[in-house]
This record gives C-alpha cells, sequence and structure tokens, in this order.
C-alpha cells in the first residue's frame, strides 16, 4: 500500500532507516550479540576467495559487499555481473564460496550461475528479500535483507538493506577469524539510519537541485573514488532507469583517460565525496570539470565539505557511506523522472524480476 505516498518509490526510499534499524534488531540477540547462522560463518572462513554474483542494482551492492569484506574481514572478493560470469568462466581459487544477492531471488541470469557453480558442487550463499525464493532456496545457505515487499521497479531500498546485511556478515567473520574491530557494528549501523533519516528528512534540497542542474539535460555524469565510485554507478543506473536521462558514474581518476571531452558548457556532473584519502584527487577532478563549463553538484561528507559544497552528508563510518550517499541520489532521480513526467514505479522497458536470460 502506498498509502498517501504519490509513489512506491518515495515511500521505499522514506522506509530505508526504518529497514537498517530492522536489519540491526534481527540480526542481534538479546545480549547485543550477533545471530548468524554458525554454518554460513563457517563457509565464509573456510574459503579462500568469494565470488558475489548478482546484476543491476545488487551488483552494485555486490561491489560494495566486496570492499566491506576485504577491509573488514581480511577476504579477497570478486563481484561479477551474473550475464557475464558464466560466458567468461573466471578461473577458480581452490575453495571458493559464491555469495548470490538478489532482490527477488528470481533473477535468471544469477539463477544460471547457481545451476553452474552446483554442478562444479561448490557452496553458496543467497542473500535475498524474499524468503522462499529461487536463489533461496537452491542455494546452500540465505541471509534475509527485510527490507519488506519492495514495488517501484527501481530498487532502493533493497540496495540499502543488502549491504547493511554484507557489512553484519563481514564484522561477523572478522570476529571468527579473531581480526579485531574496536567498533560495534549495529551502533555504527544505528548512527547510519539516524543519517539516512536526515537526508531524507531534506527532499526540498534535492528538488532544487534536480530543478538547478538537470533541468535542461540530457547527459549527466557522476564522479567518485573506491566506495564512491560504487555509489555513483548506483546513482547513474538510478537515474537513467525512471528518468531517461543519460546518465554514466565514473571513476574520478579515468576523466582525464577519455570522458572528459564530453564535457562542456552546462553538463551536470554529480560529484561524490565521502572518503577522506581521496578528497584532494576528487576536488581536483572537480575543478577540472568546473573549468570546461561542467555544472557541477557536489554532495560530500561532514568533516570534508567546503562551503560551497551543495549537499552535506552527515558523517558516518567510513566503510558504510553508501548507505547514506545513495540517498540524495535515488532522490535526485525521482524528482528528475517527476519532472520529466515519467511513470515513476514502472519505467518503459522494464521488469520488476528478470526472470529470462
Ligand atoms: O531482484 P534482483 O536484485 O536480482 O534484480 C537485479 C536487477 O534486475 C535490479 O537490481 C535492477 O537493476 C533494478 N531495476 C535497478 O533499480
Amino acid at each position: 500500500e502506498k498509502g498517501l505516498y504519490p509513489h512506491y518509490m518515495l515511500k521505499e526510499i522514506d522506509e530505508q532507516p526504518f529497514v537498517i534499524r530492522k536489519i540491526v534488531s534481527k540480526y542481534q540477540d538479546g545480549n547485543g550479540d550477533l545471530i548468524i547462522d554458525p554454518n554460513i560463518r563457517d563457509s565464509v572462513k573456510e574459503a579462500d576467495r568469494i565470488y558475489i554474483i548478482a546484476c543491476g542494482t545488487s551488483y552494485h551492492a555486490g561491489l560494495v559487499g566486496k570492499q566491506l569484506l576485504e577491509k573488514i574481514a581480511e577476504i579477497p572478493v570478486e563481484t561479477h555481473i551474473a550475464s557475464e560470469f558464466l560466458y567468461n568462466r573466471p578461473i577458480l581459487s581452490t575453495n571458493p564460496l559464491f555469495i548470490f544477492i538478489s532482490q527477488s531471488g528470481e533473477t535468471a541470469d544469477s539463477r544460471g550461475v547457481l545451476v553452474a557453480i552446483k554442478q562444479l558442487g561448490y557452496p553458496s550463499l543467497t542473500i535475498t528479500n524474499v524468503p522462499g525464493s529461487t536463489l533461496s532456496r537452491e542455494a546452500n545457505f540465505t541471509l534475509l535483507t527485510h527490507a519488506g515487499p519492495e514495488i517501484a521497479v527501481a530498487s532502493t531500498k533493497a540496495y540499502t538493506a543488502q549491504i547493511a546485511v554484507l557489512a553484519i556478515l563481514a564484522f561477523d567473520c572478522a570476529r571468527a577469524k579473531g581480526i579485531q574491530h574496536d567498533i560495534n557494528p549495529f551502533h555504527e549501523l544505528s548512527l547510519a539510519a539516524n543519517a539516512m533519516e536526515i537526508m531524507i528528512n531534506k527532499k526540498e534540497m534535492m528538488e532544487e537541485n534536480v530543478w538547478k542542474y538537470l533541468n535542461a539535460s540530457r547527459t549527466c555524469f557522476f564522479i567518485g573514488r573506491s566506495i564512491d565510485y560504487y555509489a555513483c554507478l548506483e546513482g547513474a543506473l538510478k537515474l537513467k532507469e525512471i528518468s531517461y536521462i543519460q546518465a554514466e558514474g565514473f571513476a574520478g581518476g579515468e576523466l582525464k583517460h577519455g570522458t572528459i571531452a564530453l564535457i562542456e558548457e552546462g553538463t551536470p556532473v554529480i560529484a561524490l565525496l565521502t572518503q577522506s584519502p581521496i578528497k584532494g584527487n576528487i576536488r581536483s577532478n572537480v575543478q577540472e570539470v568546473l573549468a570546461r563549463g561542467a555544472h557541477v553538484c557536489m554532495i560530500s561528507m561532514e568533516g570534508m565539505e567546503e562551503k560551497n559544497d551543495q549537499i552535506v552528508l552527515p558523517a558516518i563510518h567510513e566503510h558504510l557511506t553508501p548507505l547514506v550517499s545513495v540517498i540524495p541520489l535515488q532522490l535526485i532521480a525521482y524528482y528528475a523522472a517527476v519532472y520529466r513526467g515519467c511513470d515513476v514505479d514502472k519505467p518503459r522497458n522494464l521488469a520488476k524480476s528478470v526472470t529470462v536470460e
């Protein structure tokens, strides 16, 4: 039920802080300890490499998941687009674990990989929003994202829920491997939920920015580095999917290797900065595009902001920043689609779950 909301997508964007808090409560017991099936923990611990397989927005969550698992649990991870994996057949490690990320649990491209790796006898874990879905039933293990039904074709709350569950899995495995982290993952996720709420309450600001930057444009670039680059890929997918504006996410450092040729007077560029080590580099990328006439909407995190930045995000743990940086990107896509009179919840040519390969 979308109630008073004009679109499911807006309702689902708004639900995100609640979903993160729900995940926090579902994955901890009365003592504040993590509840994860010990068999899942053992499989991750035993794996010499994890292969994350997914499509679309879930693939983008998988890119963030790679960073989380590598940085927090020190496990090597490769993230693959499901439809590419089957044909490229990368050389696998000796003890791989496959993690399938899928909101619906029905995506045919991902299932194709699951069927193939099961034949090879490799273990699998599905992270999904739908209990009893095909990918959940056919994998060895399941972790649920508890996001509630997602109706809009554009995925929003499923993405942030997937990242939260991947973070919990990473912290759980780190603990099992004896890797010390001085932080409480549930506390950090709760802080992230609060920060998401703050951004959700700034809808007018995003609406104004859409008007200012995207009103007259058929294209838009998103630039970021490291984990921000992954959030940029997701921001660009959201924008193209529902507003039909041609959008691309780029790693800031790649601009000078070709893409900067496309920047001209008035080209909108949305730049993201949530990681202090990349601060100087992304700021200089912004200067490079400004010098070519780009209209830059700068989204930075508190502590890294400068006076004229358009959107400032509350500071949260450095590994969790996509949870909050994606909120303005989702809202920008939403308002751009509304302004253009697009069918926000049911964009043309797309289906909610893609059950053909
Ligand atoms: O149900 P899944 O997570 O497996 O779906 C994967 C993609 O089809 C999906 O994320 C798609 O990219 C969304 N429409 C993006 O908003």
